[in-house]
């Protein structure tokens, strides 16, 4: 590579004579050595930081930035952007380490077909850190996504700020988050961690819409090991500090977890397939042919005593299209499930009370991930279809002094601005505050449905005869028998479907079999579905 030497003043009128003759030289080129030229350097390009460091990349199990955009893209149809850009850093020597691309490739191509822009940091240079020039590439990316309203995909792995640049290097991070928070809602942005993400880097990927981490070469955290052991005297492996098992089960800061480099790209493509390009456009809708859309299976599925638990994704897969359910945050907050899925062809996203888990009870994390899931769904224009069977919110000190209240009106206020088409089904429980909170009517659900199964109270029929009938209960020769008969008369009158129904906040009873077909219809009958919210710069979340 040509050094670009700009030091002291003497320097610099070397630097400007020596490219001037180099220049006259190539004016007299032939042009196939004009063309060789450009071939060399795009295969140093192509090189990144060298043979040796690609080695050292695949032998701890990382594919290059390169192959990741490679994998990801429909063949042949990648294009580079700014693959010659170099850095323009003269401290320490800088200006006599250069690389072309300067630690990330950038570019656009196509997913399934689909538009999408990419960028992916380079570990064999300068360990993928973040420089001027390089934040610079990544806005140009997200500029043209905007621009053109396409979903941005960065493939992380990075050892943080180039350290050699300062400031410059925090500005260029700067400049990525801003943009990030500007895109928020009007295209999708997908966050891949592939290696280190550390420090103040972390926040470009918490800003996006999703992330993916990969188990074992991958870690984000704030502050690493060693600043832990100092600060907290803690011993942490960067495994267990801010791996992808971790983000995915403990923090839920990251929505899915890859085996490996491959494993997650081809999960970043089953992502890209349920969401559209931007927010004024539909999810794709895949072929699909009506036939018989009972699914006897579900009139099974309730067992009889009303507090035995049964696998809430059992009702989704039945009522989804084939192996179409793609599950999102499978490890983190299990007692409510979240995720995408088709119905005859058609993108939906799903929240589902698990009675599988803690009796599928809304806690403070399930809160926050049904409501960020929600945000999601409403941001592009995905309809939300609710399985509801929840006993109510979590009781306990722990809970109220983390801020169940704050962080359950989360998913209320989540519910009720979404203005996309919204179904609920109440399968089973339907309990106090967690009944108004589950997208019910009142807050604004299009269409909702019960099973025979559901029981739609404040609170469970022990519980309520317990407080209502204390007194008669208390007085009764047979205690027991006397709460045993309140708790039938309870049940009798509240723990069922029909006192909603007779009211109108349930549209239907149906038969459970009947679930698919009524929401297939729902869905096309709300596709037009127009919903003004009040004019406002922007609603206040209790975050
Ligand atoms: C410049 C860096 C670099 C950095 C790594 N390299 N990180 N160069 N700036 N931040 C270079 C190394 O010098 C080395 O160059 C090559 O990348 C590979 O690094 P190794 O250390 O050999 O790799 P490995 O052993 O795998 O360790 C990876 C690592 C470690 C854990 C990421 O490199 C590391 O701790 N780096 C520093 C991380 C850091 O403190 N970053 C700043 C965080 S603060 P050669 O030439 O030998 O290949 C931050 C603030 C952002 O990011 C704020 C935004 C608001």
């Amino acid at each position: 590579m040509f050094p670009k030497t700009i030091g002291d003043n003497g320097h610099y009128y070397r630097f400007v004579w020596l490219r001037f003759s180099i220049f006259r030289a190539e004016t007299e080129m032939p042009v196939e050595d004009k063309i060789k030229r450009l071939h060399g350097m795009q295969a140093e390009a192509l090189l990144g930081g060298g043979a040796e460091r690609i080695a050292s990349q695949h032998k701890k199990g990382k594919l290059t930035a390169r192959e990741r955009v490679h994998l990801l893209m429909d063949e042949g149809t990648f294009e580079e952007i700014g693959q010659l850009v170099v850095h323009r850093s003269t401290d320490f020597g800088m200006e006599k380490q250069q690389f072309y691309g300067d630690g990330v490739v950038t570019g656009y191509g196509k997913v399934n077909g689909r538009l999408v822009y990419v960028y992916a940091q380079d570990f064999t240079v300068f360990g993928g850190s973040l420089s001027e020039t390089h934040a610079e590439k990544i806005c140009r990316i997200m500029d043209l996504a905007m621009q053109n309203g396409a979903p941005v995909i960065g493939l992380n792995d990075s050892g943080g700020a180039r350290i050699q640049e300062g400031v410059n290097s925090l500005g260029g991070y700067a400049d990525l988050f801003y943009r990030n928070t500007l895109a928020s809602g009007v295209i999708p942005q997908i966050s891949a961690i592939m290696g280190p993400c550390a420090g103040g880097a972390v926040y470009s990927p918490a800003i996006t819409d999703f992330i993916l981490m990969v188990e074992r070469t991958s870690y984000m955290f704030v502050t690493g090991p060693n600043v832990v052991k100092t600060v907290t005297h803690e011993e942490v492996s960067s495994e267990d500090l801010g791996g992808a098992v971790t983000h995915g089960s403990k923090s839920g800061v990251s929505h899915f977890t890859a085996a490996n480099g491959l494993d997650c790209i081809q999960k970043i493509k089953r992502l890209l397939s349920y969401i559209p390009q931007n927010c004024e456009e539909e999810s794709p809708v895949y072929p699909y042919t009506m036939g018989d859309e009972l699914r006897p299976a579900l009139d099974r599925i309730m067992p009889e005593n009303p507090n035995h638990p049964y696998d809430i994704r059992e009702v989704i897969t039945e009522v989804a299209d084939v192996d179409s359910f793609f599950e999102v945050h499978e490890t983190y907050a299990e007692n409510i499930v979240v995720g995408f899925a088709r119905v005859a062809g058609k993108s939906i996203g799903i929240v589902a009370n698990q009675p599988a888990v803690l009796a599928g009870v809304l806690d403070i994390e399930a809160s926050r991930k049904a409501a960020r899931f929600v945000r999601f769904c409403d941001c592009f224009n995905i309809p939300l279809v609710v399985f509801e069977d929840v006993p109510g919110f979590l009781p306990g000190t722990d809970q109220e002094w983390r801020g169940i209240i704050t962080n359950g009106a989360k998913l209320l206020f989540a519910f009720s601005e979404a203005t996309v088409p919204r179904i609920t089904v109440i399968t089973r429980k339907a309990y106090g505050g967690a009944y108004d909170v589950m997208n019910s009517k009142h807050i604004g659900a299009d269409m909702n449905f019960a099973w025979p199964s559901a029981e739609i109270a404040v609170m469970g029929p022990k519980g309520a005869a317990e407080i209502i009938f204390k007194k008669e209960i208390e007085d009764a020769a047979d205690r027991d028998a006397k709460l045993q008969e309140k708790i039938d008369e309870y049940t009798e009158t509240f723990a069922n479907p029909y006192r909603a129904a007779f009211r109108g906040f349930v549209d239907e009873v149906i038969k459970p079999s009947e679930t698919r077909i009524r929401i297939i219809r729902s869905l096309d009958m709300l596709k037009n579905k127009v919903a003004v919210l009040p004019r406002k710069k922007h609603g206040n979340i209790p975050l």
